[in-house]
C-alpha cells in the first residue's frame, strides 16, 4: 500500500494504475472513494470483494463534467440539467436511466445509474487525465464509517488498494445526497451534502424525502446499520444527556458525549483537533465530551473522525444529541441514527 500526496506526478501514476485495472483511493469533497475505471471489469468486481459489499448495491459513477455525464444516461431531463448546473461539481448524485456504457456490475443490474461530478480538484484532474469515468463507493468496508482522511483509508483497506491519493481532510465530511429523478416526483434516497431545501429552491417544487418514500421502493444499498462505529451509539435529548452519561459512568462504562452545551460539572473535554483526551482535574467525571460545533458544516466535517476516535479510544457508549433537522442537519441526523442502528 502506498499513500501519495496528491500532486501532478502522483495523479499520473494513479491514472496509469486505474487504466491497467488497479484500485485507487481518491479524495472527494464528501468522503474518500475506492475507485476503479469503468472500463476495467475485473477491477470493478474487486471493489465489491474489497468492501465485502453485496453485488446488488450499485456504485456511484464519477465524471469530470455534465457533458461527460450525458454519455452514461439515457435522458438528461430538465430537472437533471437544472440541478447539475446549480450543484456540480458538488455533493449531489443524480439517479437517472442509464446507457449501455455503464456495466451491469456497477449498477447491480438496475436500469438506472447514480452519477455525480465530485468537486475535489485532485480527482477532477485525475478524471480528465484518465479520460474514463470512475466507479467509486466510499473507501470503507461494508457498514463501517466512511473515511474522511487518507489515513482512515490506510487503516481500513491499506493492503487492498494499489494507491491512496492523499488530498487532505474532506471538506464536506458526509456523503453526497442521492436524488432519484426516475420517478414522477424527485425523491431523496439518501440525504447528504446538498440539502433538501437547496434542491427544492432550484427545482421550484417539493421533493420527497426518505421518510416519505413508498416503502415498496427502498433504495438499494441503504442498509439500516450503516456508518457504524463499534461503540454503542445512543441518541439523547439535551435535557437528559448528562444524567445518562453520569449513570453509565457509574456502571463502569467508558462514556463519551457529543452535546451542544457544556456540562454543569467538570469532565474531560475533547478539543477540536486534539487526538487524545486528557484530564488535569482530579475531580472530573470520567466522561469525555465534544462540544458540538453550532456550524453544521463544521459538525459534518468532523463527525466521522469523531466516530473513529471513539473506536480508537475503546469507548463503550457514545451519547449524542441530534442537530436541528434543517439544511445539512438532515444528513447528519441520518448518519447518527444509522450509527445507532436506527433508520
Ligand atoms: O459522497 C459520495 O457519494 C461518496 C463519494 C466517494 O462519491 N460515495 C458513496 O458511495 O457514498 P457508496 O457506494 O458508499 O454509496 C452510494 C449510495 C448507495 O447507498 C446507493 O443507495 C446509492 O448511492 N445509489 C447508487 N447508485 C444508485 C442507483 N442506481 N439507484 C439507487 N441508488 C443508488
Ligand atoms: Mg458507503
Amino acid at each position: 500500500m502506498l499513500i501519495a500526496s496528491a500532486d501532478a506526478a502522483s495523479v499520473k501514476i494513479a491514472s496509469r494504475i486505474l487504466a491497467t485495472g488497479g484500485l485507487v483511493a481518491i479524495p472527494t469533497e464528501t468522503v474518500y472513494g475506492l475507485a476503479a475505471s469503468l472500463d476495467q471489469e475485473s477491477a470493478l468486481k474487486r471493489i465489491f470483494e474489497v468492501k465485502r459489499r453485496p453485488s446488488s448495491h450499485p456504485l456511484i459513477v464519477h465524471v469530470p463534467d455534465a457533458e461527460t455525464a450525458v454519455r452514461y444516461v439515457r435522458s438528461f431531463s430538465p430537472h437533471a440539467t437544472k440541478l447539475a448546473t446549480a450543484f456540480w461539481p458538488g455533493p449531489l448524485t443524480l439517479v437517472l436511466p442509464r446507457t449501455e456504457l455503464v456495466p451491469d456490475c456497477v449498477t447491480g443490474s438496475h436500469h438506472t445509474v447514480g452519477i455525480r461530478v465530485p468537486s475535489h480538484p485532485v480527482t477532477l484532474q485525475l478524471l480528465r487525465e484518465l479520460g474514463t469515468a470512475l466507479a467509486a463507493p466510499s473507501a470503507n468496508r461494508f457498514t463501517q464509517v466512511s473515511p474522511t482522511r487518507a489515513a482512515h483509508v490506510a487503516v481500513d483497506l491499506g493492503h487492498d488498494v494499489d494507491l491512496i491519493l492523499d488530498g487532505g481532510p474532506c471538506e464536506v465530511g458526509v456523503e453526497s445526497t442521492v436524488l432519484d429523478l426516475t420517478s414522477e416526483q424527485p425523491t431523496i434516497l439518501r440525504p447528504g451534502g446538498i440539502s433538501r431545501e437547496a434542491i427544492e429552491l432550484v427545482l421550484e417544487q417539493a421533493v420527497l424525502s426518505p421518510s416519505e418514500q413508498n416503502s415498496t421502493t427502498p433504495s438499494p444499498g441503504q442498509h439500516h446499520l450503516h456508518y457504524s462505529p463499534r461503540a454503542r451509539v445512543q441518541i439523547a435529548a439535551a435535557a437528559e444527556i448528562w444524567k445518562l452519561a453520569k449513570q453509565a459512568a457509574t456502571e463502569g462504562k467508558r462514556v463519551r458525549v457529543f452535546a451542544s452545551e457544556r456540562p454543569k460539572f467538570p469532565c474531560r473535554t475533547l478539543e477540536p483537533f486534539r487526538t487524545t483526551s486528557q484530564d488535569t482535574r482530579s475531580d472530573a467525571e470520567p466522561i469525555d465530551f465534544w462540544l458540538l460545533p453550532q456550524d453544521l458544516h463544521e459538525l459534518a466535517k468532523q463527525l466521522y473522525n469523531r466516530f473513529r476516535e471513539a473506536d480508537r479510544d475503546k469507548v463503550d457508549i457514545l451519547l449524542i444529541e441530534l442537530p436541528p433537522n434543517t439544511g445539512l442537519g438532515q444528513a447528519i441526523r441520518d448518519r447518527i441514527r444509522r450509527a445507532g442502528g436506527l433508520s
